[in-house]
């Protein structure tokens, strides 16, 4: 029958496209992690592995119930809205035990600029400066305190 001596051609071509799948299937068993799609379109167990790494970041609500001093020059300044750590760099490890260690205080040179600088990329009403006009690059603390940077009439404040 020659129909059927077509038809053939048809069946192996099927029978690749039948081989492939389970190809894939096979090798999708062994590639895709077992929690995968436990809770969503990711690897459960990510949640876990993530929730174990160690905190770095302590908040500023624990620095300030030691630091409370720091908090009432602060709260008053323009950065009452900057957090403790986005200047004094994570910090869990000095929080959980001061002993263990003391923080380093920041070189306000390359800290201040860090924000500070002026570039057209930040918002026009956002303070800033080029430090290499404003202090010849030298550091800002002379002038500026960190925890209330803005200068009055009288100068630092
Ligand atoms: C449990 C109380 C406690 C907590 C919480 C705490 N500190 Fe301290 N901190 C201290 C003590 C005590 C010292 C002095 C330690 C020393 O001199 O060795 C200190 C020292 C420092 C210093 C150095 C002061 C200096 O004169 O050199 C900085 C900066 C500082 N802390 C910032 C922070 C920040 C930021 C946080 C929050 C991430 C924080 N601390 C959380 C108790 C605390
Ligand atoms: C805008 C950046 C900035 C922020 C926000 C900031 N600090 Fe500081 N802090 C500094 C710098 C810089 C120094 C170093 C002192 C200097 O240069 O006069 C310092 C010094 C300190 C010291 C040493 C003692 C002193 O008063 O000089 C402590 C303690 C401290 N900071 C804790 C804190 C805590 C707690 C917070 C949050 C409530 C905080 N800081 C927020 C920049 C900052
Ligand atoms: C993490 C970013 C950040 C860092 C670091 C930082 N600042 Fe600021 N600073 C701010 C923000 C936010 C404000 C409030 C801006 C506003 O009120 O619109 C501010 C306000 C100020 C002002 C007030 C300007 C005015 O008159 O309105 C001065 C001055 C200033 N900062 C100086 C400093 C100095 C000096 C340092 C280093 C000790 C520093 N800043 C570090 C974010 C930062
Ligand atoms: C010699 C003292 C001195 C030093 C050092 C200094 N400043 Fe100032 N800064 C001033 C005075 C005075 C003003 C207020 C008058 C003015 O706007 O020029 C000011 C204003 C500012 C303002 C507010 C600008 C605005 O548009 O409202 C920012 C931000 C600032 N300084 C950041 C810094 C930074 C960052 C550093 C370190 C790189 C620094 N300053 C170092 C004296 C100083």
């Amino acid at each position: 029958m020659s129909v059927f001596k077509e038809a053939r051609h048809l069946f192996h071509f099927a029978g690749l496209f039948v081989l492939a799948f389970l190809v894939f299937l096979v090798a999708r068993h062994y590639v895709v992690p077992k929690s995968f799609g436990e809770y969503g379109h990711y690897r459960g167990a990510a949640i876990g592995e993530i929730a174990a790494h160690p905190v770095k970041f302590a908040g500023h609500q624990t620095c300030e119930s030691c630091h409370s001093d720091v908090l009432d020059v602060k709260s008053k300044g323009k950065h009452a809205h900057v957090n403790c750590e986005a200047c004094h760099g994570a910090l869990a490890i000095h929080a959980d035990d001061p002993s263990a260690m003391t923080p380093v205080l920041p070189d306000t040179a390359v800290l201040c600029a860090r924000c500070h600088t002026a570039s057209a990329a930040k918002p026009k009403g956002f303070p800033q400066v080029v430090p290499a006009d404003h202090s010849n690059g030298l550091p800002c603390d002379p002038c500026h305190k960190p925890h209330s940077p803005a200068m009055d009439a009288g100068g630092a404040n």
